[in-house]
Formats: structure tokens, C-alpha cells, sequence
């Protein structure tokens, strides 16, 4: 490498996130003594030794300019799966700010990713710890955004893919899946049992579930969205972050990076309040928050957001931690204020947000006009999917169309017409 830095892993072991005991490396997420979740173990003084930010700022324009941070069984960057996924823009948003009555507010805009969605950046992660591991066929449990993610990636990097969704799910996701080849098998049943059944399969076959054996190299990936938002606001931390919530990883793991980026004195500052926004048809984390305890009790899910959609999040108990101990809350909205949000975003700022977007927009506003965001403080929505997946949830409910003849008189007499009307 030209910083003549060795090339080595940075990962030591799995540790388990409530016993602390190690495992080996492999495809495996649970603990062997306490059944608790396992997490990536790093050799933080190689970290220490390695980066810096001008190293990350001298990386490419993607997700991969925080390799140093990220799980690298095998540091070749040959083995990187890389389809340009992350960097994606931290938009100043004024005229959604001032709608809501709020001061310094930024969207991170990661419906620019390849696939359409964040899960992009858990997926590269994911991939890449499969191919270090040796695993040549992939897969996933999803709502639709993991599915479209490891499809594309799979493809791309020449792997085999299984993904696992429910029936129910929006066509635009299933032939987004689909379309790169993938096998899709859809399960007549909710998330939770499509969850369950990858379990199952993770047991029977040497396959690489994302997020199931998989999954704490996959869960990293969502720290990248917390290194860019501190990186593109000069590397300062903002005060207060506004998250969507299904599983409760990218939550967690955000508040994981912002802990990094400190502890590796990349920056100063105070840790971020961390909210998070549900669906009132799917609000576990949200309900535990407002009860007071950690103790997730699962839900059967009804809401449109259906990539939301999670009755039995996995970082639910951590998810409502971190917000309980940063000073944010969890909050949620109904089918109606999702649709109202994803309008309110994409008029007052261009950007065209699946369900789970409407569901950040519609809990900042009802944040903001509860006082708990605040207008003096720097705020960062994170805008985590495309509009163009979820059109059936707003079709109904969007402007008028105008029909007019290919005559200017129709159209003036129309348009006359409109104005007219109070
Ligand atoms: C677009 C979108 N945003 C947010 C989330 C929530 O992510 P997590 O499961 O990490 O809480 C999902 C989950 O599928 C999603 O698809």
C-alpha cells in the first residue's frame, strides 16, 4: 500500500454484545453461552495506527473511504464488493426547515444509492465478509430494500442469491429483486416468519444470510452513515438525528460510529441525541420507549411502510437505549401523516422518499412541534429510501392531474378553470 501500512485485518474476533465472550470469525451471529447477538471485534490499535482524516479524505467517493473502520476479514481490496453505494449527499434543507419551524436541518439523502435505498451500504459490507469467508451463494430476510440491495450486489460481484420476502410486498421491490437475476422466494407470511425461516435455512444450508449469519459484519455497514455526516459537516457531530426504525441496526450502529469517530479523535463534541421514528402500524421500539423500558413486546404489523415493517426488531432493546440515554425519543405516525410526510419532502425539497422517508418527515414535524426538536439545535433527518418503490402509497392521494385535448384552448380553458376554484 502506498502509506506502507501492512496489509492485515483489522477484525480480531466476534464478541458477544451482552456476555462479552469471543468467537472465531465465520458465519455465525449468535453466542454460544448467553444466546446474546455477536458484534465485530477490531484490533482498535492497528485502527489507531491507520486512520486519520486525511487518509479517509484521500479515499474514494463512496462508502469505502472508511475502510479502515469497517470489517476487513480479508484487507484486499480486491475482494471489496463495491458498486459506488455510499458519500451521498448531506443536503441543507431551508425550505422544509422552515415549514416545520425548525433552524439548521440537513437531510441525508441516501435514496441516491444504487439500488434505491441505505441497505446498499449493509449489503457491501456483508458481501464482502462472504467473500473473505469463502461463501459463494447469498440471501436475505426483507421488507424489499435488502432484497433490491443483495440482489444488485450479488450480480455484480458474480455470487448466487436467494432472497426471502413476504408475499405482500410492493411489485416495484419484488421486480427490482428479480431483475438482476436473483432467486426470489416469496414466504405467505409476515417478515417475522420470513426471519424465522432464514434462520431455518442459514442452519441447513453453507449459504450467507445478510442479516442472519451474517449479520454483524452487515450491521457495520450503517455506521457509514453516521462517518459521513460528521465528515460532511466538517467533522463536527450535529445535536440531535432523526432515524427510521424497523430492526433498530441502522440506529444503533450510527450511534456506534459517532462513539468511534470520538474515541479515534477524528472528532470533538458531545454525542448526538438520537431519535427515532416508527409507524404507528409497526411502533415495538416506539411503545417500549413511551412505556419506559427496554423490554420489546412484538407486534403483528399494519402500516403502508412496509419496509418498516418489523413486529420483532432485533435491536429493539439497544435501539430504545440509545435513545433513552442520548435525550431523544422514539416517536410514532399514522398511514395518513407517512403520505403527508413523503408530500411535505419531496415539495418543499425535491426529493422523492419511499414510505420509510414519510415516516422520518412526519415524526420530525411531530417532534418539532412538540418542542423535543428543537430550533436551535443542528438536525439531521436521514432520508433512507426511493419514492419510485413505494408509488402505490401515494397514488391516490397525490396533485390532480390535468386531462386536456392537444388544443391550447383546452388547456387555458382548464387551466382558467383551476384558478377559479377557491
Ligand atoms: C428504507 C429503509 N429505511 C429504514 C429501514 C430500517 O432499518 P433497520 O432495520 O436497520 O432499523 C429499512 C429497513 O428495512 C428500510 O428499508
Amino acid at each position: 500500500m502506498a502509506t506502507g501500512i501492512p496489509v492485515t485485518s483489522n477484525v480480531t474476533n466476534l464478541r458477544c454484545r451482552e456476555c462479552g465472550t469471543e468467537t472465531d470469525i465465520g458465519p455465525i451471529h449468535v453466542c454460544d453461552v448467553c444466546f446474546g447477538p455477536l458484534e465485530v471485534a477490531y484490533d482498535e490499535d492497528l485502527i489507531v495506527q491507520r486512520v486519520s482524516r486525511e487518509r479517509i479524505a484521500g479515499g474514494p467517493a463512496t462508502m469505502w473511504r472508511y475502510a479502515d473502520l469497517l470489517p476487513l476479514i480479508d484487507d484486499d481490496p480486491a475482494v471489496r464488493v463495491d458498486l459506488g453505494t455510499g458519500f451521498t449527499p448531506l443536503r441543507p434543507a431551508p425550505r422544509l426547515a422552515a415549514r416545520l419551524g425548525l433552524g439548521e436541518l440537513y437531510l441525508k439523502d441516501d435514496t441516491r444509492n444504487p439500488s434505491g435505498s441505505f441497505k446498499d451500504r449493509v449489503v457491501t459490507v456483508a458481501l464482502t465478509a462472504a467473500r473473505a469467508l469463502g461463501i459463494e451463494t447469498v440471501g436475505c430476510a426483507s421488507t424489499g430494500n435488502l432484497a433490491n440491495a443483495v440482489a444488485a450486489h450479488a450480480a455484480a460481484t458474480g455470487l448466487t442469491a436467494y432472497v426471502f420476502v413476504p408475499h405482500d410486498l410492493e411489485q416495484a421491490k419484488i421486480v427490482a429483486s428479480a431483475v438482476y437475476g436473483a432467486n426470489v422466494v416469496s414466504v405467505k407470511g409476515t417478515y417475522d416468519e420470513v426471519n424465522r425461516l432464514c434462520a431455518e435455512v442459514a442452519d441447513h444450508k453453507s449459504w450467507g444470510l445478510c442479516n442472519v449469519n451474517l449479520r454483524p459484519y452487515y450491521a457495520e455497514g450503517s455506521k457509514t452513515i453516521g462517518f459521513e455526516i460528521a465528515e460532511q459537516l466538517g467533522w463536527r457531530l450535529p445535536d440531535h438525528v432523526v432515524i427510521p426504525v424497523a430492526s433498530g441496526a441502522m440506529l444503533t450502529k450510527v450511534h456506534k460510529a459517532f462513539g468511534e469517530l470520538q474515541r479515534y479523535g477524528l472528532v470533538d463534541g458531545a454525542t448526538p441525541r438520537i431519535s427515532g421514528a416508527q409507524a404507528a402500524g409497526c411502533n415495538p421500539v416506539a411503545a417500549a420507549f413511551k412505556a419506559g423500558t427496554r423490554d420489546i413486546r412484538p407486534v403483528k404489523p399494519d402500516t403502508i411502510a412496509r419496509s418498516l415493517a418489523i413486529g420483532d426488531p432485533a435491536d429493539g432493546y439497544y435501539a430504545v437505549g440509545i435513545a433513552q440515554e442520548t435525550g431523544g425519543v422514539v416517536e410514532d405516525v399514522t398511514d395518513d401523516e407517512i403520505v403527508a410526510g413523503i408530500r411535505l419532502l419531496a415539495e418543499t425539497e425535491g426529493i422523492f422518499a419511499e414510505t420509510a422517508g414519510g415516516v422520518t418527515v412526519a415524526n420530525l414535524l411531530k417532534l418539532a412541534r412538540a418542542g423535543v426538536v428543537r430550533r436551535d439545535e443542528r438536525v439531521v433527518a436521514v432520508i433512507s429510501g426511493n419514492g419510485f418503490k413505494t408509488i402505490e402509497a401515494l397514488a391516490p392521494s397525490t396533485g390532480a392531474t390535468y386531462h386536456v385535448a392537444p388544443s391550447l384552448d383546452d388547456l387555458l380553458a382548464q387551466l382558467e378553470s383551476r384558478q377559479e376554484q377557491p
